[in-house]
């Protein structure tokens, strides 16, 4: 279904994210035939270029990033919708003649992607130059605030120009499509829910694993570390969405509402719950610290922590989440281990046999359930868990299924006015004042990370923190 007729402008359209995600993204989405013919895309950054030297920008960007088969013609009219305005961010160049290419009959909206020292700048500059209306939309970039002060501040500076109704704060683990499903999968079943809580539910692990090292954002991540970068944010709304109550409806402040009430409910967490670690070097690659350019860098780029929620649901029952980077394999997966059989009518030798509902995110997504079932053959009665399998890809068939990547999806939820996905001001703030206090004690502790090898799961210890308590992690791969 095409959306709304509307101008979308891209604040940092020659950075990074706008040539990776952004472009490419809304290309596809005019392939799919969700853009309307009315669409307007405009770039706005500091260089000085025209639309015919951003549109070939665009197109670059779209042959490095984007593998969809298209038509040229397919390309040369969605570039037709595409142009660019430098403009001063924190001066009066060009802001003006931005105006002047937006109509007044299409959905508003404002792209940040550029870094959070620019948002207030431009922010003021959309009201003082008479571009943003009433019904303008901005959708600001993560790091939202590196603490809670940080973030304070920022949303402070929004809502000076911005209602919290206009302003989207991008987090795009929400925009991936088996996100969405375990909201489909938890309150669409009647299967699931009854058992969703301690009683059942022995613990619940999330892993989102990389196989990538820190790249080339070296300077950004070793002021940020997998806490800051993964945690506060992207695991954080996994497990808001795993453990939160039923909101009454699917709506934003329904959903917001619940998740920040899990994020409120979350105890402090224990030093000895968590495991800091650190990539080491080895003969394929120079480890962290050479990638980071500090030699004697103390940053994590992996963390594993054991966490409680306070509340009548989740009372004793453990989380345990982890997220790294160099690990054995890229896999993002929140598994939900049940609690064995109250008693046992096989006798020991039957072993022990668990239900397990594994949601994978990445790659290959799809869920498995762990059942329980008798090995087959004449052996007697031992028991065996078979996974019953879904990949979505096989469910809905390979051309039945039209998967938009996160940012896509999050974009178009932009147009639709539809802010279910994007987080609340509160809801960051929340996050960050459970993150602050254990990334307070690590500084003043000085607290050394553990190395660990690339191409593992991560440093023993990690290990170690579920082995204690007669547990273990469900293996990366
Ligand atoms: C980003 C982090 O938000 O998410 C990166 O800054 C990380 O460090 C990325 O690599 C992971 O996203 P995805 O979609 O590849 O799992």
């Amino acid at each position: 279904i095409p959306v709304d007729p509307f101008d979308l402008v891209i604040f940092g359209a020659t950075g990074d994210l706008a040539r990776r995600k952004i472009l490419p993204g809304l290309f596809r989405r005019y392939l799919s035939g969700q853009m309307p013919a009315e669409a307007q895309i405009l770039g706005a950054a500091r260089s000085e270029m025209d639309d015919g030297a951003f549109r070939t920008m665009v197109r670059e960007a779209i042959a490095e990033f984007d593998s969809t088969e298209h038509k040229p013609e397919e390309l040369d009219a969605f570039l037709e919708r595409v142009g660019y305005e430098a403009v001063d961010a924190k001066g009066t160049g060009g802001w003006d003649a931005l105006r002047g290419r937006l109509r007044d009959d299409a959905v508003r909206a404002f792209y940040f992607s550029v870094a959070p020292s620019l948002f207030g700048d431009i922010a003021e500059r959309l009201r003082t130059h008479g571009l943003a209306t009433e019904a303008t939309r901005i959708v600001v970039e993560k790091p939202f605030g590196k603490d809670l002060e940080t973030a304070k501040a920022l949303n402070a500076t929004l809502a000076q120009h911005f209602d919290e109704t206009q302003i989207y704060r991008i987090d795009h683990y929400l925009g991936k499509e088996t996100v969405q499903n375990l909201m489909a999968v938890r309150f669409g079943n009647t299967l699931f829910e009854p058992l969703w809580n301690a009683q059942y539910v022995d613990h619940i692990q999330i892993t989102v694993a990389e196989t990538v090292g820190v790249g080339g954002r070296g300077g950004y991540y070793d002021t940020s570390g997998a806490m800051r970068d993964m945690v506060q944010n992207h695991l954080m709304q996994l497990l808001c969405l795993i453990a939160m109550e039923p909101p009454a409806k699917f709506e934003p402040d329904a959903v917001r509402d619940e998740k920040l009430k899990v994020i409120r409910a979350l105890e402090p967490v224990e030093p000895y719950h968590i495991v800091r670690g650190q990539y080491d070097r080895d003969e394929e690659q120079p480890g962290y610290r050479a990638h980071v350019e500090n030699p004697r860098s103390f940053t994590e780029s992996f963390v594993a922590m054991k966490l409680h929620i306070s509340n009548w649901r989740w009372a004793g029952t453990p989380f345990y989440i982890r997220t790294g980077k160099m690990l054995r394999a890229r896999t993002s997966e929140i598994a939900v281990v049940f609690k064995d059989a109250p008693h046992s009518i096989f006798g020991a030798e039957a072993g022990r046999h668990r239900n397990v509902l594994a949601i994978r995110l990445q790659p290959n997504e799809g869920m498995t359930l762990d059942v329980t079932i008798k090995e087959p053959g004449p052996g007697g009665m031992r028991l065996l868990d078979v996974p019953l399998d879904m990949s979505f890809a096989d469910a809905i068939g390979p051309e039945g299924a039209d998967v938009p990547d996160a940012y896509e999806r999050l974009i178009m939820d932009v147009i639709r006015g539809n802010q279910t996905l994007f987080m609340r001001g509160d809801e960051v703030e929340a996050a960050w004042a459970w993150t602050d206090p254990i990334i307070a004690g690590w500084t003043g502790r000085n607290d050394v990370p553990k190395l660990y090898d690339a191409g593992s799961s991560g440093p023993e210890d990690a290990l170690m923190l579920m082995h204690r308590d007669g547990r273990r992690w469900r293996e990366i791969k």
